[in-house]
């Protein structure tokens, strides 16, 4: 596996995967499941269940288990499968597990990493409290397009990257606003940014950065059109 491959990407905030939900993510054309028991953190699985590989994100969590929605085979989060509704007294095999992938949770943002072996661990972005989510959005762009029209944005004061890492940009905007915006490639030209403010302390400055980049989003792709 390459470089490329072994990297953390953030996927989405982690306030917006509801608890008892699955939830369907793509990296870099990856199908990938996002979920959440009642309790517990994200996990982040192949989306494809080892019996007849229909999407585990179209799947439903009971408990801590997710259970796939064709013939309701259940995998609890370690990824092994523990009942089979068609033969409810047989204990499936180890053989059976969905395949999982490396997942935390930090800044409030669900990282990932596609290299299951051996990923490298997820790089530290600065201190990890005080962020609050603003808002996720999918752009069509290039990943170069778009880093370069984030740090090119007029965020409503002077701005200033203050680290890109992980494929992950953070901004110091005036002097008490920080964003992190997590890149997450979807595909060639289509990337997902979620992004987590600190800072902002109060919902109405939630909101005018969450305007603020549907705005930057309408500028990426209005540029690309004009190509
Ligand atoms: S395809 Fe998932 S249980 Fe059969």
């Amino acid at each position: 596996m390459g470089i490329e491959h072994n990297q953390w990407r953030g996927i989405g905030l982690d306030r917006q995967v509801q608890p008892a939900s699955s939830n369907p993510v793509i990296v870099n054309g990856e199908m990938l499941a996002m979920w959440r028991g009642e309790n517990g953190p994200v996990r982040v699985w192949e989306d494809r269940c080892p019996h007849r590989g229909m999407r585990l994100s179209f799947g439903f969590v009971r408990g801590d288990s997710l259970r796939c929605i064709y013939h309701g085979w259940a995998y609890r989060t370690d990824g092994q499968c523990v009942e089979i509704p068609a033969h409810p007294d047989l204990t499936p095999p180890k053989t059976i597990c969905a395949a999982s992938y490396p997942a935390e949770t930090r800044y409030g943002i669900v990282w990932t990493n596609l290299e299951r072996a051996a990923p490298s661990p997820l790089p530290d972005l600065g201190p990890e409290d005080g962020w609050e989510p603003v808002r996720s959005l999918y752009v069509n762009g290039s990943a170069a397009q778009v880093e370069a029209a984030i740090e090119a944005f007029d965020f409503g004061a002077p701005s200033m990257v203050r680290l890109k890492h992980a494929n992950a940009i953070a901004l110091g905007i005036g002097v008490e606003l920080e964003l992190l915006i997590a890149l997450q490639p979807v595909a060639d030209n289509r990337i997902g940014l979620h992004v987590v403010a600190r800072g902002a302390s109060t919902p109405e400055t939630r909101a005018s950065l969450a305007r603020r980049l549907q705005r930057l989003r309408t500028e990426i792709e209005m540029a690309q059109e004009k190509k």
